[in-house]
């Protein structure tokens, strides 16, 4: 699609997926060993992917892996459900054995000032303020004080939805602007279980709201320097607001990291013949932005005006919700990208590592180690200042490297490497992966899992051919890889990996793109998303994909949760969400009874759905609460 077809099309229509595709050019020329590099790789990978040979060569790969994942000392666990049939309903479907109910959606207030949420106008910027934002994404639960506080994500706005009563369906007036920026962010609220029903408890001193607007703090080796001073800002240390807040992660000292991910798509110049830097260009920034137009009434939005605002964002954020005005500190030493989610992992030595994808497509996987060590009984509370970032190398032979991202390595200074992290990245070789999105640690083993949910553009160009670890080209249906750092030490620069599954529809398809041996037509789904483990060590993956249930797609249904055993690599389907929606977000209650589930955009480009409210209400993104029917712990 070329940028006049995108002014054509609402924006409403366009996925941050098919932005960047309009906007993002290819992975920046690479120098000639790089080049031999993929050639190399490309021809192993095809081998593995041949025509003659896919299905064979593809499976042959990843039973041949060298490395075998000791899952000896694995325990064994069977979640006892039924298997959910994929469907097409505007409902959650769980096991017969579960229930569900919601606990917040989009636009309920806070507190008793705010007014409840109103189905015709969706509010005004006063209301929204006051309110739960939209399209809910990660979050994670805080025990505080006997309280149960949710943080949770409010990663972007159904302009659609939010602004129903607007001929173009988006922002319009200054109080549009500011209500679409109040939808975004960060919701924190207090929950409790009363007589089995979980609810908000409005005006509890916890609940907060963290909008596009809020004051952030700049933190680490990117403070202060050139690329984030602006003439609002000359220190370059404060920063106003977090956006396009995708997934999450919790630290073991009790805060809440929230991961900046398509920050790109709200920067747009007003100048026309605005020349967009090859450092833009990385990033996706471009002349037009997503339909938000939040750069015609704040000039930070407007790169003619305020060039250095958009090295402002893209990082992750620490936030403390047992601090209600505590202030989010931007966590620069993280790097800046399309953050996904931030897996932080504490090693037998109390090091502090964190696991992050950057979602787009050939992107990469990178790892964080702090410079201080973790200190169970003293103030933590700068760990994530300062660092060392690495990125991640999946050798074609199931070896893996994290390459350092030095001056050494990259020619860069340190507060470049952590503003132009992508290009730092590529200066060092790294594997260019199928959109990495979240990462997660099994509880009781040195392992770590990576969803990437699929990949359009792999095997199109050089810059990006197929790879062992991505090994599909056009690649539909995403894959899990899953890795062990060598010596059972986060802190190695060595790794074995493989294939955990490959998504894919058996149904359709009788090659490599009915995926791996643990897809079946009863399981099938596409594009990965959101993982996480439960205190059991099951995996939970949830699907963020394609759900015409057509073609390609035909009998996957609407997105969907599955329940993964590391050890048999059985997947189960567990819950479908409505029509519509992606799930994402997953967090557990304390005594491991409940399990909270986000269901974001529901009937997202007016494909009709009314969750939660049904009837003719609008569709609201909505956190729900899945337990089983007895009570009894589960997770
Ligand atoms: Fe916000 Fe990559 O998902
Ligand atoms: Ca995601
Ligand atoms: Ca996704
Ligand atoms: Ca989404």
């Amino acid at each position: 699609m070329s940028t006049a077809n995108l002014n054509k099309k609402t924006n409403y229509n366009v996925s941050f997926d098919e932005f960047d595709e309009i906007v993002n050019p290819p992975l920046e020329k690479v120098d000639f060993d790089h080049i031999l590099d993929s050639i190399v790789s490309r021809r192993q990978a095809l081998k593995v992917v041949s025509i003659t040979g896919a299905t064979v060569g593809l499976f042959a790969f990843m039973h041949s892996t060298p490395f075998s994942f000791n899952n000896a000392d694995a325990k064994e666990f069977i979640l006892d459900f039924k298997e959910v049939a994929a469907n097409s309903l505007d409902t959650i479907t769980v096991p017969d054995n579960f229930k569900w109910q919601t606990v917040v959606s989009w636009g309920d207030p806070l507190w008793n000032k705010g007014r409840e949420f109103d189905h015709k106008s969706a509010g005004n910027a006063e209301s929204q303020l006051l309110s739960f934002g939209d399209n809910n994404d990660g979050m994670f639960l805080f025990e505080h004080k006997g309280k149960m506080i949710l943080a949770v994500n409010n990663e972007y706005a159904n302009n659609d939805l939010l602004h129903p009563t607007n001929a173009s369906k988006k922002p319009e007036t200054l109080d549009d602007v500011n209500k679409n920026k109040y939808a975004h962010g960060v919701s924190i609220v207090e929950i409790e279980n009363k007589s089995g029903k979980w609810t908000i408890v409005k005006d509890s001193i916890y609940n907060r709201r963290i909008t596009a607007d809020t004051n952030v703090e700049l933190t680490g080796p990117a403070r202060g320097s050139i690329y984030v001073r602006t003439d609002m800002d000359l220190s370059g240390t404060k920063v106003k607001g977090t956006f396009n807040n995708c997934a999450s992660g919790k630290t073991p000292w009790g805060t809440y990291l929230t991961c900046e991910e398509n920050f790109n798509a709200y920067f747009m110049a007003s100048d026309a013949n605005e020349k967009i830097t090859p450092e833009f260009k990385r990033y996706g920034i471009s002349i037009k932005d997503w339909g938000y137009g939040w750069g015609r009434y704040d000039d930070r939005f407007d790169i003619s005006k305020v060039p250095n605002e958009a090295n402002r964002h893209g990082y992750v954020v620490e936030i403390d919700p047992t601090q209600p005005n505590s202030i989010p500190k931007k966590r620069t030493a993280l790097g800046r990208f399309k953050h996904e989610n931030a897996e932080v992992v504490l090693t037998k030595d109390n090091r502090i590592v964190v696991y992050m994808g950057d979602d787009e497509r050939g992107e990469f996987v990178y790892k964080f180690i702090a410079d201080k060590k973790y200190d169970a009984k003293g103030d933590n509370s700068n760990i994530l200042e300062d660092g060392t970032l690495y990125v991640g190398k999946f050798n074609d032979d199931g070896s893996g490297n994290w390459l350092i991202l030095d001056e050494k390595s990259t020619g860069m200074k340190k507060a470049e490497i952590c503003v132009h992290t992508r290009q730092a990245a590529s200066k060092v070789n790294a594997t260019t992966m199928d959109r990495p999105e979240w990462v997660a640690s099994h509880p009781f083993k040195v392992e770590l899992y990576l969803a990437l949910t699929n990949n359009s553009n792999r095997g199109k160009s050089d810059a990006m051919p197929v790879n062992a670890a991505n090994p599909r080209a056009e690649n539909k249906y995403g894959q899990i890889v899953r890795w062990v750092p060598e010596n059972n030490d986060h802190t190695s620069n060595n790794f074995k990996w493989e294939i955990f599954l490959l998504a894919g529809n058996p149904k359709v398809h009788a090659d490599a793109y009915a995926g791996s041996k643990n897809i079946n037509t009863n399981n099938m789904f596409n594009s990965p998303d959101g993982i996480g483990f439960d205190s059991k060590g099951a995996l939970w993956i949830q699907t963020d994909g394609n759900y015409s249930n057509k073609g390609d797609f035909e009998g996957q249904g609407n997105n969907m949760m599955l329940y993964a055993d590391p050890k048999s690599q059985k997947i189960k389907r567990f819950l479908v969400g409505p029509i519509g929606c992606e799930i994402t977000g997953l967090c557990f209650s304390p005594d491991k009874k409940t399990m909270f589930v986000g269901v974001q955009h529901p009937g997202e480009d007016g494909t009709g759905s009314h969750f939660p409210g049904g009837g003719n209400t609008l569709p609201r993104s909505s956190v729900i609460a899945v337990s089983m029917k007895n009570n009894q712990a589960f997770l």
